[in-house]
């Protein structure tokens, strides 16, 4: 078993962002600058945006973080994303997801301008995703595609069976580990909460990406000898001995399935810093498509 460090490579992947903003600063032109939205005060959430703050900070990116509380109209919300949309000074944002249950997350996802959508989710870059144009990719999909390809795993004519499928992961996993290319080039089944046998499909599987938010899952005896594997689950589960208060606990049963697998994401450590690598990623492509 080898483990896909996901650390290591982001660090890799932020170093280089960072020599070319050091080259921009030495041009004397301008840096790229990212926005993120946080509705409310979700302790995960809250650490997701405080994260994606600190990679801004590290590789020399401008920032701007707007919280709004939880008791914000979705009108209200959509006002200041029009904001955003019209501050020539930002190249791309994010509204941190899940929402309030009073918002309409379609809504909102749809008045933020597809050319600042540095998430990938608005209908027209997902679109575009699915028919192989240029265009931001959902970060931890992209996250994923970046690690298998650094790390050379070859995914040509495998069968690569995708748990979960949400717009976020599960979906666009499944659409881009099918695209024309390596990493690519692959036979995808996309199972879910209706799936019937799951375990008929993983244990058939070359690669498995598993993004259900369900720890410990994935147990050695649903995956074949040789398989890659992908955690994309992380969860907060309650942990006394941890001065957090909780540990972070990924959808397969490490332990064991490591002992099986050719290549393995930990967690923490595998797919997450990968996900936060690509939003930077991103905010360059929107900065160089400004220019
Ligand atoms: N919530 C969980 N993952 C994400 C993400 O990649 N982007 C946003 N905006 N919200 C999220």
């Amino acid at each position: 078993m080898q483990i896909l460090d996901g650390i290591k490579l982001a660090k890799e992947i932020k170093q280089e962002i960072k020599e070319l903003v050091q080259n921009y600063k030495d041009q004397g032109v301008r840096v790229p600058h990212l926005g993120a939205i946080l509705v409310g005060s979700n302790g995960a959430s809250q650490t997701y945006v405080d994260n994606k703050i600190k990679d801004c900070h590290f590789v020399g990116f401008e920032s701007s973080e707007l919280r709004l509380p939880d008791t914000i109209s979705q009108e209200d919300l959509i006002a200041e994303i029009e904001k955003w949309n019209n501050d020539d000074t930002l190249d791309g944002f994010i509204v941190q997801l899940p929402l309030p249950k009073h918002i309409d997350q379609e809504a909102v996802i749809n008045a933020i301008d597809p050319k600042k959508d540095v998430d990938g989710f608005h209908p027209m870059n997902f679109g575009k995703m699915a028919l192989e144009m240029e265009t931001f990719l959902p970060a931890t999909p992209y996250g994923i595609m970046e690690m298998l390809e650094r790390y050379n795993i070859d995914t040509t004519g495998k069968h690569t069976v995708v748990i979960g499928r949400s717009r976020i992961v599960g979906r666009p996993m499944s659409i881009l580990m099918s695209k024309n290319g390596n990493p690519g080039n692959s036979t995808v089944t996309l199972t879910h909460s209706k799936t019937q046998n799951l375990e008929q499909f993983t244990k058939e599987a070359d690669i498995v990406i598993t993004a259900l938010g369900v720890p410990g899952f994935l147990k050695a005896d649903m995956v074949k000898d040789g398989a890659v594997i992908v955690d994309v689950g992380i969860t907060r589960v309650d942990d006394e001995t941890n001065p957090r208060g909780f540990r972070l606990a990924g959808d397969v049963d490490f332990d064991n399935v490591k002992e099986k697998a050719s290549w393995i994401t930990p967690v923490p450590g595998g797919v997450g810093p990968m996900t936060r690598a690509m939003l930077l990623k991103n905010t360059l492509l929107a900065y160089n498509n400004k220019k």
